[in-house]
């Protein structure tokens, strides 16, 4: 809603203008804090907290027919510091290239503070594989309250173009991503590669080039926030975090059917300090994933599902370190899921995953509820090794719900020779969604505690500490 008061703001800026710039009432009226003054000279405006669909934007007619207000770049931009792509040429019909229009207008929003890039509602505006780059002055805001969609599918991506990725945010501190519109991944025809699980001749999976990509990343960035927007049907992740630190993201909604392969609905990697908090996320694989180097991550008011849960991993792939701390899930539903809450690790692995809590849990019809395991392998030829990634301060508290009666609810598979540590159960509660109960919950390895009685009862977690902590310096971090 901010936009259309900056819009009717613009309005009443250039009517002052017109009319006599320079008396008192003018500067009154420029002042920001007076928006809701201004706007009351117009049509109503929703309050800014509404999440209305935007009306229909006044035929915001940009700018050309006014004096020039001050800028870099006084054709194209506003005095309030708005970029409509449409100003710089994008057609938004969802079939001319708009990239363009919408480089032109980052490169303008990025050299003024509090930039603003626009991508107008009642439009559909196609771009191709881009890389928004920074740095940029603070507050910049990528807002997109229309559709905004990339070519559809592998045959019309432009040659040369990476296939790994769609929107790039790189090199940005201080950057918003909003809007009241929908970005659209067209993700179809990628879903349907031959390569893909069972996409293949007579159901098989082929070989072949198998690239799709990851619909929104934002790489190497700080003090980000992502909300309001639609986010749905990626050819791949949904939105990626490489290398940031301090992420907020909020009222998201992010969507792909269920049997799309490899939709991860938020991946974090090597990323600190997030927020996760009022989103619904459903698709075809881990409702948010969490990889190595991720610290401080707090997700709380999210639903989840269908989906393949909210894992931690998979970590130690090749023998490397991973190092994943201080995680903590509240206040979750996890629907019709493949998997719960999972920690994935391969063997061979170093590092540690520890402190990670698990709190006000609602599951309904998941698979593998609670879920440790060790033993991660993508093919039945993982050799066994010695070394792991130490798994340590696990809670789970109020974890309730039914499950899908196809595996055991709860089961934690553990290292022989780096025992899981200090897992605190308490009012786990956890019941079949429908036919008969599957009591055997699986523990290998794994020492902890249970405040209370655990349904279904679990006697194989083991009291104590282990003899051999993983004391070693491979375990740390
Ligand atoms: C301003 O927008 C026009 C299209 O309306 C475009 O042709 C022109 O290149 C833009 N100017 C700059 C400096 O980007
Ligand atoms: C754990 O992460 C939260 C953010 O989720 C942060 O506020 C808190 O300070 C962190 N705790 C520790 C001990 O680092
Ligand atoms: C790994 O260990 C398990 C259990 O000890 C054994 O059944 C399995 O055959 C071993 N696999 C290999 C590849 O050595
Ligand atoms: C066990 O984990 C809890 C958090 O779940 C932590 O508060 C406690 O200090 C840990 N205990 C030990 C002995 O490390």
């Amino acid at each position: 809603m901010k936009i259309v008061q900056e819009v009717v703001l613009i309005w009443i800026v250039l009517a002052l203008f017109l009319q006599n710039a320079c008396n008192v009432e003018g500067r009154y009226h420029y002042h920001k804090g007076q928006k809701k003054k201004g706007s009351s000279s117009t049509s109503p405006v929703p309050p800014p907290e509404s999440q209305d669909p935007a009306p229909p934007s006044p035929a915001y007619s940009p700018v050309p027919a006014v004096p020039s207000p001050p800028g870099p770049d006084p054709s194209n931009s506003s005095s309030s510091g708005i970029y409509d792509v449409t100003a710089f040429g994008a057609a938004g019909d969802g079939s001319s290239d708009d990239t363009p229009a919408f480089t032109a207008a980052w490169k303008a929003a990025c050299a003024v503070e509090s930039g603003v890039v626009l991508a107008p509602s009642g439009h559909t505006f196609m771009i191709t594989s881009t890389i928004f780059s920074g740095p940029c002055k603070p507050g910049l805001v990528f807002q997109v309250d229309g559709v905004l969609m990339p070519p559809n599918g592998p045959d019309s991506w432009p040659k040369g173009d990476s296939k790994n990725q769609w929107l790039v945010f790189y090199r940005l501190d201080g950057m918003t991503l909003t809007g009241t519109g929908t970005i659209e991944g067209n993700g179809g025809p990628w879903w349907e590669l031959p390569c893909k699980p069972h996409r293949g001749p007579s159901g098989q999976t082929a070989s072949g080039p198998c690239e799709s990509p990851t619909m929104i990343r934002f790489f190497m960035s700080s003090n980000l926030a992502v909300n309001g927007l639609r986010i749905q049907n990626s050819p791949q992740f949904h939105m990626k975090f490489d290398g940031c630190e301090g992420v907020q993201i909020e009222k998201l909604s992010i969507s792909s059917p269920k049997l799309s392969p490899n939709t991860d609905g938020i991946h974090l990697g090597n990323t600190k300090s997030v927020g996760i908090y009022n989103s619904m996320i459903s698709n075809g694989d881990d409702c948010i994933s969490i990889g190595t180097g991720c610290s401080d991550v707090n997700i709380e008011g999210v639903t989840c599902g269908p989906s393949h849960g909210i894992s931690i991993g998979s970590l130690g792939v090749h023998n490397s370190q991973a190092c994943v701390s201080n995680i903590t899930v509240r206040n979750v539903m996890i629907r019709e899921s493949d998997n719960g809450l999972r920690i994935k690790t391969w063997q061979g692995g170093s590092g540690s995953v520890t402190g990670i809590s698990f709190e006000n849990i609602q599951m309904e019809d998941v698979r593998n509820c609670i879920i440790v395991d060790q033993y991660y392998c993508l093919s039945k030829a993982c050799r066994n090794e010695t070394s792991a990634v130490y798994v340590n301060d696990l809670s789970y508290r109020n974890i309730k719900g039914t499950y899908n009666v196809i595996s055991p609810p709860i089961h934690f598979a553990c290292s022989d020779t780096v025992p899981c540590t200090n897992i605190t159960m308490s009012e786990v509660e956890l019941l079949p969604h429908e036919g008969e109960l599957v009591d055997d919950p699986f523990c290998w390895n794994a020492y902890g505690v249970q405040e209370t009685v655990t349904i279904p009862p679990i006697d194989c977690l083991r009291d104590g500490m282990p003899q051999t902590v993983a004391e070693s310096p491979a375990y740390s971090c």
